[in-house]
């Protein structure tokens, strides 16, 4: 077991990383419940692979769970499902002092987070997230997002949960695909700042995907702490430090956008197609050797992750997908941020690149 503080004065919280914690939720959670309830919102799927573990768990302390289930996929991040939810929690009798439960991945995490951040004008929610993206990432650090027309998380809130309940073992029910796509946000903390986890992803890696319980728990709690610590320098991304987290995710959000914010490319593919990218760019500008760039690519393969456009399923020129990148919601002062790396476990952050020659660079990867 391992219980990690996220020190963010008043809204410090605590993140507990246990196998079998659902199970044993009673003595993780009855202290957040009022009237003996928790209102717990989660996906469909979720909902028949954890809910009734969750809610079992909650009776034998006589805790009822007051279940509300939204439909499965990234488009339950949206305004519609945020003022159905709100009314749906209302009509349940919220009040501030309520820690709302979200049950799910990153989708659920997001959009129960960001009701929490409004619902009468900001209320509790506890985190208990089961795909390892979700895990590793979104459930550590307070963003909240829902997505709109003009793109992902544009709409959201800063808002830290008060407890997030980690459980290794509900990753037992996960697609395959959705594993492996949550383990490239693992491989991220390795390369932006720790070239010993990096190694140890390489060693490890392909055992934690084929079930290696130990593996799996030992990638979640490096991965929580290297978050939290990261969090706690720089709460709301303004020093630069958090924006270390988004290694990857310029190259990888144009992949996104290219293949339409589909199940062709998975959030978490990519940003493992858009780390390799990041540190081939890194190597053609002299910042980092091909050496490191090529154990980069080799490790995500080794796990079944894209590394490239080909395995990204984009063909697309480079004009079009730098395009894409200027939709980012890092463009600032009409300048686009990239995180970089000098090698391995030294990403940092770029202001100056040339978005000619990130263009130039990706027509060369499409050859
Ligand atoms: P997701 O929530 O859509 O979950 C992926 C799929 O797995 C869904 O179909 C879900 O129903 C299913 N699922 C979840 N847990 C399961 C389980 N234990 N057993 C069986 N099925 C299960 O996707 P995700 O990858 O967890 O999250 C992606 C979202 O997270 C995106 O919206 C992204 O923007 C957001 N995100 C947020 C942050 C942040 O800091 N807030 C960071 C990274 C990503
Ligand atoms: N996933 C990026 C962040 O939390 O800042």
């Amino acid at each position: 077991m391992a219980i990690i503080p996220v020190a963010l004065g008043e809204r410090s919280y605590d993140i507990l990383v246990t196998q079998g914690a659902i199970d044993q939720a009673v003595a993780h959670l009855a202290g957040f419940a009022r009237n003996e309830r928790l209102v717990v919102v989660t996906d469909d799927n979720v909902a028949a692979a954890q809910l009734p573990r969750l809610t079992r768990a909650l009776q034998q302390g006589n805790i009822m769970v007051q279940p509300i289930i939204l439909p499965s996929g990234e488009a339950t991040k949206s305004w519609e499902s945020l003022a159905k939810l709100a009314d749906q929690l209302l009509d349940l009798g919220i009040e501030r002092s309520d820690h709302i439960v979200a049950l799910g991945g990153g989708v659920i995490g997001d959009l129960v987070g960001f009701a929490a951040a409004i619902l009468k004008r900001g209320c509790q929610f506890i985190q208990i997230p089961t795909t390892l993206l979700a895990q590793v990432d979104s459930s550590v650090g307070g963003k909240t997002a829902i997505n709109t027309r003009a793109g992902k998380n544009l709409i959201g809130a800063f808002h830290q949960p008060a407890f997030v309940l980690i459980d290794p073992s509900s990753l037992d029910t996960l697609p395959a695909r959705e594993l492996a796509a949550g383990y490239a946000e693992v491989v991220k903390y390795g390369l932006i700042n720790n070239a010993d986890f990096f190694a140890w992803c390489e060693a490890n890696g392909p055992a934690l995907i084929a079930g290696d319980m130990v593996a799996r728990m030992t990638a979640i709690e490096k991965s929580v702490r290297a978050k939290a610590a990261i969090v706690g320098e720089d709460e709301r991304e303004t020093s630069g430090r958090r924006a270390l987290l988004n290694l990857g995710h310029t190259f990888g959000h144009a992949l996104e956008a290219e293949t339409g914010f589909s199940s062709t490319l998975l959030h978490g593919e990519a940003v493992a197609a858009g780390m390799a990218l990041a540190f081939r760019f890194s190597a053609r500008m002299g910042h980092c050797s091909m050496e490191d760039a090529a154990r980069v690519s080799t490790h995500l393969a080794s796990v079944g992750l894209p590394h490239d456009l080909a395995g990204a399923h984009v063909s697309a020129p480079g004009e079009i997908l730098v395009e894409h990148m200027l939709h980012d919601k890092k463009m600032a002062g009409g300048k686009l941020p990239f995180l970089l790396a000098r090698g391995i476990g030294q990403t940092f952050l770029a202001k100056d690149v040339d978005l000619k020659d990130v263009a130039a660079f990706l027509d060369e990867e499409t050859r």
